[in-house]
């Protein structure tokens, strides 16, 4: 079959791995690149010796063939960018990669996905926390029954950091939006909970910001301590920081799985996957004992290689014309992602009062489900 061919857009530092990822792909034929700054595009499109474009319209109208647009644009809260480029790409029919978080406006995202199941495309978005070996072995242990029926989750994930080393500002995405952590970062850990827990079905949070923030003006919201409820009757916990402190075990990230027949702990997100069996009959545990984990540590240290692993699964989807349903990490998963973090928001603005988030759209059956 012949590789799909793809344009990126938005080329700072983002969008040049998405680009080196096509490039390197044999599922891919990049064939276009485009950024606002024309030295930029200049620069990435002699790299890849591909077109260089600086309005997307452009690029749409002089590569009509192009099969995916993979949209790598920022803006506010890293995702004030999104809904243009995306939108036109939808509308002239493309198959769309976004960055996360799918938009920084919730009813812009909704609106993306809305319009992609009405033009028939896929719509996908880079949730690349999850496109681990680690997680693929502990999706493996839940298949096998190892996990049994969930209990708990316990998610961290954030940014070392502390008061010593703590700058205000975080660039013109971040300055003077009190949410744009929140808006720009909940989306890896909500997908994650929601990856493996299924839909959550009420959200009660705690904000804060700590007080070196304060002192400097700093109106980002900089921790969230968030509970959930999924679906499942399982409960959740996220906590998630932007480098106001260090972490302990597990390090920047650490998600925690407790189930009825088996516990899972995945540590640095690449790193290490540790399963812990439940007492058998005749074990016995006493307090401060615990059965021996089983460990895999893969040796990964390197966040990066989420980003060509995840796109790999996009364009392996849309090549094998998988059923909009199935596609995964799709524009629906990002919209639930941001539900759960407008639903967050409105909690700690109400003092942590208990918010169900706004419903998904419903999954439409495919015809290739038959
Ligand atoms: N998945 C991850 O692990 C991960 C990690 C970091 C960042 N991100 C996401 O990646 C995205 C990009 O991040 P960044 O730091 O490179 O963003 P950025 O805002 O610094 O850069 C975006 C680039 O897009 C260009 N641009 C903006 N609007 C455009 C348009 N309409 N047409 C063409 N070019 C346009 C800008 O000129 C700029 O070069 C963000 O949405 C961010 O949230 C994802």
């Amino acid at each position: 079959m012949a590789p799909l061919r793809v344009g990126v857009v938005g080329l700072r530092g983002i969008g040049q791995i998405h680009a080196t990822s096509h490039a390197e792909n044999p599922l891919s034929d990049l064939v276009a690149v485009c950024d606002v700054i024309k030295d930029r595009a200049d620069e990435v499109a002699a790299k890849h010796k591909v077109k260089a474009y600086t309005r997307l319209q452009d690029m749409l109208d002089a590569h009509p063939d192009l099969d995916i647009v993979d949209v790598c644009t920022g803006g506010h809260e890293n995702g004030g960018w999104h809904f243009e480029p995306a939108m036109m790409a939808l509308a002239a029919g493309k198959n769309v990669l976004v960055e996360k978080p799918i938009s920084n406006d919730i009813a812009e995202a909704r609106e993306m996905v809305r319009f992609a199941a009405e033009k028939d495309v896929y719509l996908g978005c880079n949730l690349n926390h999850y496109f681990t070996e680690p997680a693929r072995l502990a999706r493996g242990l839940m298949d096998e029954g190892k996990i049994g029926e969930q209990i708990y989750c316990l998610h961290r994930m954030g940014f070392i950091g502390g008061e010593d080393i703590y700058k205000r500002g975080g660039g013109p995405n971040f300055e003077d939006f009190p949410y744009s952590h929140t808006k720009a970062f909940l989306a890896h850990p909500f997908s994650l909970m929601r990856h493996f827990c299924g839909d959550i079905t009420h959200v009660q949070a705690f904000m804060d910001r700590p007080g070196f923030r304060r002192h400097a003006g700093d109106l980002m919201v900089s921790i969230a301590s968030i509970h959930v409820r999924f679906v499942s009757g399982a409960i959740g916990y996220m906590f998630s920081q932007r480098g106001d402190a260090t972490m302990g075990m597990g390090g920047w990230w650490s998600f925690e799985l407790g189930g009825s027949k088996g516990t899972f702990v995945i540590e640095n997100c690449v790193e290490k996957l540790s399963y812990f069996p439940a007492p058998k009959p005749g074990e016995k545990f006493g307090l401060g004992e615990q059965p021996v984990p089983i460990v895999t540590n893969t040796g990964a240290k390197d966040f990066g290689i989420t980003f060509p692993s995840r796109i790999n699964a996009f364009l392996e989807d849309v090549s094998r014309a998988v059923p909009k349903n199935k596609l995964r990490a799709s524009g629906r998963d990002a919209l639930a992602t941001l539900e759960y973090t407008f639903a967050a928001i409105e909690s700690y603005e109400q003092g942590g009062a208990l918010v169900r988030p706004h419903a998904l759209p419903a999954l439409k059956r495919d015809l290739k489900d038959q």
